[in-house]
């Protein structure tokens, strides 16, 4: 399938899918939503793909929304459309995600990144959710997930004063995973991906279920979650190949969807 404001790689058992309006600084419009969300659900079920990369350029991962497509909508408009809902199916990807992010991350694009697995930022990276200096708030999770990122103090800083974060702040607050010099970004993202796309598929998919389980539920029940999941891969033979290579001194290898 060919895309007009994306492209898509796919290199061994990773997918990279690159953001690519760059007159816009990637802002996210309905043809990026709807690409990318399409894009990713179809390597979301190839059985080849082990992990998926969201990417943008050098000088911006997302500049946000796109504020000229929203400006003259109404509350109908957006209430009919259900509009941004199609990026929830970004966060209900049962494969993993990495997000590596240089440049500006502002608004849907800190949202974006925020909805992948792993976000990995380079040293240019700046953060925000600066929708206030625009009259709205964040519409795609925004203050949802990043107060959950990095805490509530932080967080009302940045949706009330429109403030941004760079990739150091970030990374002291627990938004980011990592920083790395912008040279090494995306061979750094491609790289975990690639570590990602090597372990056991559905062990990996559990892993990231239960992860992501603890954003929606109590300690008790997250943990019993936790525990079925761990009983559950059991009933995988890649439980047997791990441990089996562990106890022979060997990398185990195993098999996939
Ligand atoms: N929507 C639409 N177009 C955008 C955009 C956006 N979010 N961000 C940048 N652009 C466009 C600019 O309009 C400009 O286009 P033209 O050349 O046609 O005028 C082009 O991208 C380059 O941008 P700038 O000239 O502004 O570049 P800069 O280097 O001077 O500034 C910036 C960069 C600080 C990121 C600035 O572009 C900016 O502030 N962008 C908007 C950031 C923002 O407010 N994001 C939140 C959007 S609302 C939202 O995301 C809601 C939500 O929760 C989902």
């Amino acid at each position: 399938m060919t895309y007009g404001t994306i492209l898509v790689e796919r290199k061994d058992r990773t997918a990279l899918v690159t953001l690519n309006r760059p007159e816009a600084l990637n802002a996210l419009n309905l043809q990026v939503m709807n690409e990318v969300v399409a894009a990713t659900e179809e390597l979301d079920r190839d059985p080849d793909i082990g992990c998926i990369v969201l990417t943008g350029s050098e000088r911006a991962f997302a500049a946000g929304a796109d504020i000229k497509e929203m400006r003259p909508r109404s509350y109908m408009d957006m209430y009919l459309s259900d509009w941004f809902t199609a990026w929830d199916r970004l966060g209900a990807l049962r494969t993993p995600t990495v997000a590596a992010v240089s440049g500006y991350a502002l608004g849907g694009g800190c949202e974006l990144a925020m909805l992948c697995d792993i976000l990995l930022a380079s040293d240019t990276a700046v953060f925000g959710q600066p929708e206030i200096k625009l009259g709205v708030i964040p519409g795609i999770g925004g203050s949802q997930r990043l107060t959950r990122a990095v805490g509530k103090a932080k967080a009302m800083e940045l949706c009330l004063t429109g403030r941004t974060m760079d990739a150091a702040e970030a990374e002291r607050a627990g938004l980011v995973s990592r920083v790395v010099p912008a040279a090494d970004l995306l061979a750094e993202a491609l790289s975990v991906a690639g570590t990602v796309a090597g372990m056991s598929a559905p062990v990996a998919m559990m892993a990231k279920e239960a992860v992501n389980r603890s954003f929606e539920t109590t300690l008790a029940e997250g943990v019993r979650f936790e525990r079925r999941l761990f009983h559950a891969v059991f009933a995988v033979e890649d439980q047997k190949e791990g441990m089996t290579a562990f106890a022979e001194k060997r990398v185990p290898v195993f098999g996939h969807r």
